[in-house]
């Protein structure tokens, strides 16, 4: 089943969340919660060891209520089952989407064109676990026998930023191996990688779903000549794996069929990491932490699948987005985790919700007439606190902000994650209460500040708080709390798309640039530049001559 093509401000939802936001643009959180004691009872879920507290909201039950209708009025509940099912959701590239079957238990059964998914992909999981089995052990070995030592993963989009988020992520739990990153056609970051490798022990597992992105046959292309240097073509198939759909692309590079990974074109490049993409994370943390990763992002789908849209976390989030972006006229959202190990979650939920919500074309093909896809953005807190925080606080936009945050240290020293919490929670607490003229006269006179200095500095010193905040508290980081933490908002991110109905799960708008690149390319190598505009002929003209 195709989803529908509800214009979500048809809805008679919608309708009254705009009367609803006209008495509610002004509602103080402070005041919600003097009005309602029983406030951050009503306003919080908690499932497995996820906690979301999000009575920090400019949001009252008639708001929570106005929302769930506008889910039931697009239909949620049968696009989530759609979703699910394998339905042809990604019409415009005539697809299923079904990244959540790669992390589905083995017996479950998924059909696509009348075969079970899950065969094959239960059969490609027993390959990454072989090879990640005898690359970890030493088992599988280089050129000369050495067993390897480093990992080059060579990908960009969702071929790379997965991969690296989860890495960067799961540290605590990695192995021996070092694991390396090549995404950029940028010459300078492939040649600085490859200074720090020993050809005779490093293993170059090229990503591609199509094996067409330029960026990464360019960088593969180039390693391959470096590795030749100091081995024979024979030697490649020891040292080049390759994840991808497209194995008469993959062959026609070099590598030895039995060195390919498959992957699917049911499975979106921004939604692919729990696929044979994965595989560096495998090899980094070892198989059964990669299946852990998975068997939790598969227990945020069954919660996401069954759990009352009232209670249910990827729905919520979906919704205060929705409120803030459609209503508020919020254009960013901020997302904070509090551990460094979540310095690349920014950059990955990046090509997720922004390749995939960014549209202004309805499903009906007609152009939107409301704000769709909202900027991501963000760095792990404390140290956002000193780069950004400040327009938060006191600047002109409002801009909601996702807290996430860890009951658990890994290593144990409580003296900093207590630090590290107390921030967490006072930031919430902050961008809430804000300071008022009265606070901050107390201090000054408490401080001895003359009544001239006082009078100058008191409007500079003003926060004006009620910026609105969802606090997300995990037990602890492991693989099955990252899987269900990513799962979460990939959910979110379609229960978006659903609503503003819009297609997600094409990225049609990275094409255009991608066509023109390579025809300007054609242009630099043969120094004959075409009829551009004036503006591009000059700088063309600028960089052929001083090149
Ligand atoms: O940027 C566009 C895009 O198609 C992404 O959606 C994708 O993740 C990336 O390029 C890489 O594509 P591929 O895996 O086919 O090399």
């Amino acid at each position: 089943m195709a989803l529908n093509t509800t214009n979500p401000t048809e809805t008679s939802a919608w309708k009254k969340l705009e009367k609803h936001y006209s008495e509610m643009q002004k509602a103080s959180i402070q005041e919600l919660f003097q009005l309602d004691e029983s406030r951050t009872k009503k306003f919080n879920l908690k499932w497995n060891d996820f906690l979301i507290d999000y009575s920090k909201n400019i949001i009252n039950q008639e708001t929570l209520q106005l929302l769930l209708q506008l889910a039931d009025e697009v239909g949620l509940k049968s696009a989530i089952a759609d979703y699910f099912n394998g339905a042809i959701i990604n019409q415009t590239e005539n697809r299923a989407v079904l990244h959540t079957a790669l992390r589905a238990k083995k017996s479950a059964i998924i059909n696509v064109d009348g075969s079970n998914v899950l065969t094959e992909i239960n059969e490609v999981k027993s390959k990454i676990k072989l090879f990640t089995n005898e690359v970890i052990s030493g088992k599988r070995t280089g050129f000369t026998g050495k067993p390897f030592t480093d990992v080059v993963n060579i990908g960009i989009g969702g071929s790379d930023l997965g991969p690296v988020m989860v890495v960067e992520a799961l540290q605590f739990y990695k192995n021996h191996l070092n694991v390396h990153f090549v995404s950029n056609v940028d010459g300078d970051h492939v040649n600085e990688i490859i200074k720090k490798l020993n050809p005779e022990t490093t293993l170059f597992v090229v990503v591609s779903k199509t094996f067409t992105t330029q960026e990464t046959l360019t960088n593969s292309e180039t390693i391959r000549k470096w590795f030749l240097k100091s081995a024979t073509q024979e030697d490649v198939a020891k040292h080049f794996v390759a994840v991808s759909t497209n194995i008469q692309k993959v062959t026609a590079f070099g590598i030895n069929p039995d060195n390919v990974f498959p992957m699917w074109d049911w499975v979106g490049g921004r939604f692919s990491l729990w696929s044979a993409v994965g595989l560096t994370i495998s090899l980094a943390v070892g198989y059964d932490n990669f299946d852990g990763m998975l068997k939790g992002a598969n227990e945020m789908d069954e919660h996401f699948k069954t759990a009352d849209f009232d209670q249910n976390m990827p729905v919520t989030l979906a919704l205060l987005s929705i409120w803030y972006n459609n209503f508020f006229g919020a254009e960013s959202e901020a997302l904070i985790p509090y551990t460094q190990y979540l310095q690349k979650l920014a950059p990955y939920l990046q090509q997720g919700t922004m390749e995939s919500n960014g549209k202004s074309v309805g499903r009906d093909g007609k152009p939107v007439n409301y704000q769709t896809g909202t900027i991501i953005w963000g760095e792990p807190g404390t140290n956002a606190q000193h780069a950004f925080f400040q327009l938060i606080h006191q600047g002109t936009k409002l801009i909601p902000a996702d807290f996430i945050g860890f009951v658990t240290p890994l290593y144990g020293d409580n003296d900093h994650h207590d630090k590290l919490m107390s921030n967490f929670f006072a930031q919430t607490e902050a961008l809430m209460h804000g300071k008022s003229e009265e606070q901050v006269q107390a201090e000054f006179d408490t401080q001895g500040i003359s009544a001239d200095k006082a009078k100058f500095l008191l409007p500079f010193k003003v926060f004006t708080g009620n910026k609105p905040t969802n606090t997300i508290l995990i037990q602890k980081l492991t693989p099955e709390t990252l899987g269900s933490l990513i799962a979460l908002y990939e959910h979110k991110i379609f229960v978006q798309g659903v609503i503003w109905n819009i297609f997600s799960f094409d990225q049609w708008g990275v094409e255009l640039g991608k066509q023109l690149a390579n025809s300007i390319l054609e242009e630099i190598n043969t120094k004959t530049v075409q009829t551009h505009d004036g503006s591009t002929t000059f700088l063309l003209n600028h960089f052929l001559k001083n090149k």
